[in-house]
């Protein structure tokens, strides 16, 4: 038994999910962003505004490395922890990847007016299309089991759940 990894765009619900599905498996939970705020005693805002995208991919990265070493559990990652080919080995070699699937436009309901997202602080729409056609293709090469996640919270708990299962 390995982690779920779970990736997708930001607002796609890996965080809600993978605290449902951790929940009712009694698995430990995972939050990348969170470890990273933890480790660094610093906002993800803050370490954008004082280091750029480029410094908080470095801190990601390591706690990517990290988490792959605790025990199984479920982990919600960022949504650019796929950027980068080390962290998605990191992922493959410690457990399963699972992709939340959500189409832009609900992506852009949503996530309101971005939240205290660095990447989406101006023009959030159009920051979404962008960043959702860039990475698409990393998403689906990088998951082993793609889920969509448009659907009510109780599907898609099921849905990873069953992809739990099964690893
Ligand atoms: C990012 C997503 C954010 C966070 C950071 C960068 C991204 O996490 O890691 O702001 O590059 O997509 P969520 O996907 O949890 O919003």
């Amino acid at each position: 038994m390995g982690h779920i990894w779970l990736i997708g765009m930001m607002g796609s619900g890996k965080s809600t999910i993978g605290r449902l599905v951790a929940d009712r498996l009694r698995r430990p939970f995972y939050d990348t962003d969170e470890l990273v705020e933890e480790a660094g005693d610093v906002s993800i805002s803050e370490i954008f505004a004082e280091e750029g995208e480029s410094g908080f991919r470095v801190r990601e990265k390591r706690i990517v490395q990290d988490v792959a070493s605790r025990p199984p559990g479920i982990v919600a990652t960022g949504g650019g922890i796929i950027l980068d080919s080390g962290n998605v080995a990191t992922m493959r070699r410690s457990g399963r990847i699972v992709l939340l699937a959500v189409d832009v436009e609900t992506l852009k309901r949503r996530l309101g007016h971005g939240g205290d997202r660095p990447l989406l602080a101006a023009e959030k729409d159009e920051r979404l299309d962008t960043i959702a056609s860039e990475r698409r293709d990393h998403y689906r090469s990088s998951a082993d089991v793609i889920v969509d996640a448009t659907d009510s919270v109780d599907a898609v708990v099921a849905a990873v759940e069953a992809a739990c299962n099964e690893s």
